[in-house]
């Protein structure tokens, strides 16, 4: 039982194994995660409420179905969830955006904060917290603790690829967060790596080491 909604359309996993190729440059890469990301959200956002609204076509007055003004905020996981923030946001153009900043610390591979701001409403917001990787799940995790602190009404977690014990342990500190995801891979390895995963996305999205 994966606990999380694998978002596997073809268009997905075909952007996705292009994301994975070693030999995808940074501009591509960047490209194509934001491309993978626009398609996540139309599931991620499949039960935002509607409204009946009339409106007349050239035709006639009808009733019609419009978004009931819900409240968005996308929150990107610095840096790599930067990632997927305007993929999403071509979706969602009016949602709000908030940041929360964590690293991975190499040596104890705990998650270490270091920024967090939310829009000023975010209380009456639904969240969609992104970042490509779920490996330990200590980031994410740790960033939706950072988060659910600033009280919003609800967090959802995006990510592009996922290990089970990420998505475990994510499931396990936060039950009530929804994770969403393009793919679930074999496994971790010494270096919390993702098996076989795509590497350290923030250096390939920023071209860094
Ligand atoms: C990566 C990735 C996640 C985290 C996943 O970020 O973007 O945030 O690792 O690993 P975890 O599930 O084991 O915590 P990283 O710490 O490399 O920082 P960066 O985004 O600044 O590159
Ligand atoms: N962070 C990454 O960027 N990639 C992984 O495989 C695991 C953590």
């Amino acid at each position: 039982m994966s606990n999380a909604v694998v978002i596997d359309h073809p268009l997905i996993q075909h952007k996705l194994a292009l994301l994975r190729d070693k030999d995808t440059g940074p501009k591509e890469f960047r490209e194509l995660a934001n491309e993978i990301a626009t398609l996540m959200a139309y599931e991620v956002t499949r039960d935002l409420p509607l409204k009946e609204v009339e409106i007349e076509t050239p035709i006639k007055k009808a009733k019609f179905k419009m978004i009931e003004g819900k409240k968005l905020g996308i929150v990107p996981i610095l840096r790599a969830g930067l990632g997927m923030l305007d993929g999403v946001l071509k979706l969602i153009p009016t949602a709000r955006v908030g940041h929360v900043g964590l690293y991975r610390d190499p040596e104890t591979l705990e998650a270490v904060e270091y920024y967090c701001k939310m829009p000023t409403d975010v209380s009456e917001r639904d969240l969609i917290v992104v970042d490509p990787m779920l490996a330990t799940g200590g980031s994410a995790s740790a960033a939706i603790s950072f988060v659910k602190e600033k009280d919003p009404r609800s967090i959802k977690l995006m990510c592009l690829v996922s290990a089970q014990v990420g998505i475990d342990r994510v499931k396990k500190d936060h039950p009530d967060v929804e994770i969403y995801t393009a793919a679930i891979d074999e496994k971790l390895n010494d270096h919390a790596y993702i098996v076989p995963g795509l590497g350290d996305a923030g250096d390939r999205l920023y071209g860094t080491r």
